[in-house]
């Protein structure tokens, strides 16, 4: 991968990923092929020997996603990164590259819930076992890890909870136990949290979210610090195919020239709608890391670089308050998802949950007033009005 050694991730932002290239492009060029030519028999043998360097087969390797490749590795600080065709095939490549049948993997309870659920039937078929644990008491980590734990999962801030794990303490509990510890970093991006630096082994992301960041593209990445996993990784999505295409990979690229600066105008934003949130009497609790009533302010502002773009509140008036609180919002979107320029809302008992009925939602732990926030980059002051009058009609 080419490196540029800008010292600063702004500037790492704009320039990381862009290779050399004939016509010197100032982007690098969309590669919209699903193979490559080859000059001779002799020539064609050489690339699959790996003894030339050169381009065979799209889901192999592609110019145009190897150039969003290294610039995601550069922005974590990483040894090489895997584009993926979404956030969960990261994670499904994270948990086949690393478990083997019989063996053990710790999961936080506070993640994404495809990620449990992958792991309680799919791979829990395959003869892997899980445990999910409260990873925000570090003790629970450690007290669940077995002889044959080979992979620690967490996610921090998690979805929707917006609860925070201690990733390097985490980690050294990991390998005390000869596990390897994946972070799905999702919700931060690598502006505003650097697992790796912290002592993990491997983070994956849902691209669909920030990285990209203009609600165009699904896509997911897994960056690895060193060769040998990046081999091991590579072989295994390629063999089981789920690597992102060459137009998405390129608007990735695109939409991480402006990560750092979206990122900045999520966090000042979302800070003031979090404390105009706070004080609102419709409003039963908050969780923003920003605030100091969130239960691991401290710990956010030592492993973070700032609070996030993720809001999740309490509706004091429940489902109904939340039906009115959806119905009423203009400038906030309904829909799920999040990362985006755009403001989002969700109300999961309304909505996305609302066939699970009430007692589906409470072994599920989804409060009837949970709100996620997902907020963009417009001018704080209009979500503001348009959350103020929205919430004046509960
Ligand atoms: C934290 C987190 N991880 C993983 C995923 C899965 O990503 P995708 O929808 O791109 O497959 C999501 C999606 O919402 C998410 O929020």
């Amino acid at each position: 991968m080419s490196k540029n050694n800008y010292k600063n991730i702004d500037t790492k932002c704009v320039h990381a990923g862009i290779g050399e290239y004939q016509f010197r492009p100032v982007v690098p060029p969309i590669y919209q092929t699903s193979t490559f030519g080859f000059e001779s028999a002799a020539e064609g043998a050489e690339l699959f020997e790996g003894k030339k360097k050169g381009y065979i087969y799209t889901r192999m390797f592609n110019p145009t996603i190897e150039a969003m490749e290294n610039s995601i590795a550069e922005l974590e600080g990483g040894h090489k990164a895997l584009g993926c065709a979404s956030g969960m095939a990261a994670v499904n490549t994270v948990f086949t590259s690393t478990l083997k049948t019989g063996e053990h993997v710790v999961c936080s309870s506070a993640v994404y819930g495809p990620t449990t659920t992958i792991l309680k039937t799919i791979m829990a078929n395959f003869g892997i076992e899980s445990t999910f644990v409260d990873s925000t008491r570090t003790k629970n980590v450690a007290d669940a890890m077995k002889k044959n734990t080979k992979l620690v999962f967490i996610e921090s801030p998690s979805n929707p909870t917006m609860v925070i794990s201690d990733l390097a303490e985490i980690a050294k509990i990991a390998h005390a136990g000869n596990a390897k510890m994946a972070v799905d970093n999702t919700f931060m991006s690598p502006i505003l949290q650097q697992p790796l630096s912290l002592g993990v082994d491997i983070v994956m992301h849902s691209m669909t979210k920030f990285l990209n960041g203009h609600a165009d593209v699904v896509g997911g990445v897994i960056i690895v610090k060193d060769e040998e996993t990046y081999t091991h990784f590579r072989k295994i999505l390629n063999q089981l195919g789920g690597v992102i295409d060459p137009f998405n990979a390129f608007l990735v690229h695109r939409g991480l020239k402006t990560l750092a600066i979206r990122m900045q105008k999520h966090c000042e934003n979302a800070m003031k709608i979090a404390a105009y949130l706070e004080k609102h009497p419709a409003v039963e609790w908050i969780m923003y890391p920003g605030l100091k009533s969130h239960p691991q302010y401290e710990l956010a502002k030592k492993q973070q670089n700032g609070p996030g773009g993720m809001i999740t509140f309490e509706l004091k008036g429940g489902l109904e308050a939340g039906r009115i609180l959806m119905d009423s919002v203009k400038l906030c979107g309904l829909a799920v998802s999040l990362g985006g320029v755009e403001t989002l809302i969700e109300h999961p008992a309304s909505m996305t949950h609302f066939s699970m009925g009430p007692d589906g939602r409470k072994a599920a732990n989804i409060s009837e007033g949970l709100v996620r926030l997902s907020i963009g980059i417009e001018n704080a002051d209009d979500i503001i009005e348009d959350l103020d009058q929205a919430l004046q009609k509960i």
